[in-house]
């Protein structure tokens, strides 16, 4: 699931002449959650006129939007620090600064270990803290090494930095929104917890008025982002305790949103509500997210995932009774410690059983100060590696009979952005796969309708109807 984006290029504030532009270059790591994280830190520091490039070389300020969900996703940030070092000295020689930043969730593990193991960063910054960024930037070019992790999640929600009209119009027809961030689930595998904190729901007014916002710069598809996203809570303008149906229905009223989404959510916290929002909201796209990790008992209890595999089947049960046109997806852990050949047969089982449209899969990656990490009976790398292999023919198999079975349908497609080809333009299935249509790029925005024609392996094709 891992993703890298630079920022788009905006310009500094309008009319505001003497700000001298400087260029920062973003890369992010991680989750969707990063993504929007990163687009937040970049509306921040353009009102100091830093204008975004793509081209590394050429940035006074680099900062890497980190993940440190495994271990070669953390290690891969102390790679390009290396990398970074070499291009900064460069720079150097010809009188340039180039300042050095790491975000996001290594970020806000290691802390001050970052400035040990790379002497090139400048800048630590953690998820909690990034709405200080122009201010911790402003120190480190005057010399000092910043670490700020502090876990200030309210304070952040309060004072997220909010793009204008015309950033949010530059970023396209689609967009994250963060409700909710953190985690009280403790699932043993897992460094989240430790990384994002506990469980905070950003209130319902912030959410609202961001979503408001979004739409006023022309988008059409908003996805709500929390890492226990279901578990969001807040009270409702009508006093009633809300949970994230109701967010959903009252965000289904705004005008010219024309699709919500969510992710990622923790089977504990599917509430009737939530179930309802998918049988009566059309806007509501018939696609979910809901990792099982496991389909061993014995593992899911190891992990610490508070429910059983029967329970989770009974509940997809419930939801697609609710949305019969529900595409699932799922995570998958395969090689927790302990883990036999059993219980791995019993996952195979449990995804022959639930019929996944997309899903992700992954070896164990112990983290450090995770209890999974204290267990004795790690399973061997060439086990996980031989079941994450079989795990994933049976998953791709299934993302190939999904859509197969797409082909012939009509629906109605969000036109999102350009095409491979010259004359296409590409937009998302309900089921969130991509698909290319013949289209004018005058008609990004627009939502038509389409037969679906053909399944390529990662995407779609299809024509419109008249
Ligand atoms: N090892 C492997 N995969 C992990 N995930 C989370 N922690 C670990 C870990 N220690 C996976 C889970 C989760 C997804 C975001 O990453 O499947 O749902
Ligand atoms: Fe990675 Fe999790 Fe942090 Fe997202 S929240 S960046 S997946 S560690």
């Amino acid at each position: 699931m891992s993703q890298e984006s630079a920022l788009l290029t905006t310009a500094p504030v309008a009319g505001d002449d003497h700000v001298p532009v400087r260029k920062v270059f973003v890369k992010t790591y991680g989750c969707q959650m990063n993504v929007y994280d990163s687009d937040r830190m970049s509306d921040a520091l353009s009102r100091d006129g830093y204008v975004a490039t793509d081209a590394v070389e050429e940035a006074d300020f680099v900062l890497l939007n980190t993940c440190h969900i495994r271990e070669k996703a953390a290690e891969k940030v102390y790679s390009e620090l290396g990398r970074l070092r070499e291009l900064k000295k460069a720079r150097a020689s010809e009188g340039r600064e180039m300042v050095i930043g790491v975000a996001g969730c290594v970020a806000q593990a290691e802390g001050d270990e970052i400035l040990r193991r790379a002497p090139a960063v400048d800048l630590v910054i953690g998820p909690q803290t990034y709405h200080r960024l122009p201010e911790a930037l402003k120190r480190a070019r005057s010399g000092e090494r910043v670490v700020e992790t502090e876990y200030a999640i309210e304070d952040k929600f309060e004072h997220l930095p909010q793009p204008d009209k015309a950033r949010t119009r530059a970023r396209g027809v689609t967009a994250f929104l963060t409700v909710q961030e953190g985690c009280d689930k403790f699932c043993t595998f897992c460094v989240v917890p430790y990384t994002r904190g506990a469980e905070v729901s950003r209130p319902v007014a912030q959410i609202l008025a961001e979503a408001e916002k979004l739409v006023e710069g022309g988008v059409r598809e908003i996805t709500l982002l929390g890492q226990n996203v279901n578990a969001w809570h807040g009270t409702g303008p009508d006093g009633r305790d809300w949970g994230l149906g109701d967010l959903l229905r009252s965000l289904g009223e705004i005008e010219g949103l024309a699709r919500l989404r969510y992710t990622t959510s923790h089977p504990r916290d599917m509430d009737d509500s939530l179930i309802e929002a998918h049988r009566s909201m059309a806007k509501l796209m018939p696609y979910l997210h809901l990792p099982v990790q496991s389909g061993s008992d014995r593992i899911l209890k190891a992990m610490n995932r508070r429910h059983t595999a029967a329970e989770y089947l009974a509940l997809v049960e419930r939801i697609r009774a609710a949305q019969p046109d529900l595409a699932l997806s799922g995570d998958f852990i395969v090689g927790f410690p302990g883990e036999t050949d059993e219980d791995f047969e019993d996952t195979m089982r449990l995804v022959e059983g639930v019929g996944y449209a997309q899903a992700f899969s992954f070896k164990y990656s112990s983290r450090p100060g995770t209890p999974g990490a204290e267990l004795k009976n790690q399973v061997p790398e060439d086990v996980k590696a031989k079941r994450l292999e079989k795990l994933q023919i049976l998953l791709t198999q299934q993302q190939r009979d999904f859509a197969a079975v797409c082909v012939g349908r009509e629906i109605d497609l969000l036109l999102e952005k350009p095409g491979r080809l010259a004359g296409q333009l590409v937009g998302r299935s309900p089921w969130l796969q991509p698909v290319n249509v013949d289209a004018k790029q005058s008609q990004i925005g627009d939502i038509i309708r389409v037969r679906i024609t053909k399944a390529g392996s990662n995407s779609l094709f299809a024509e419109m109807i008249e």
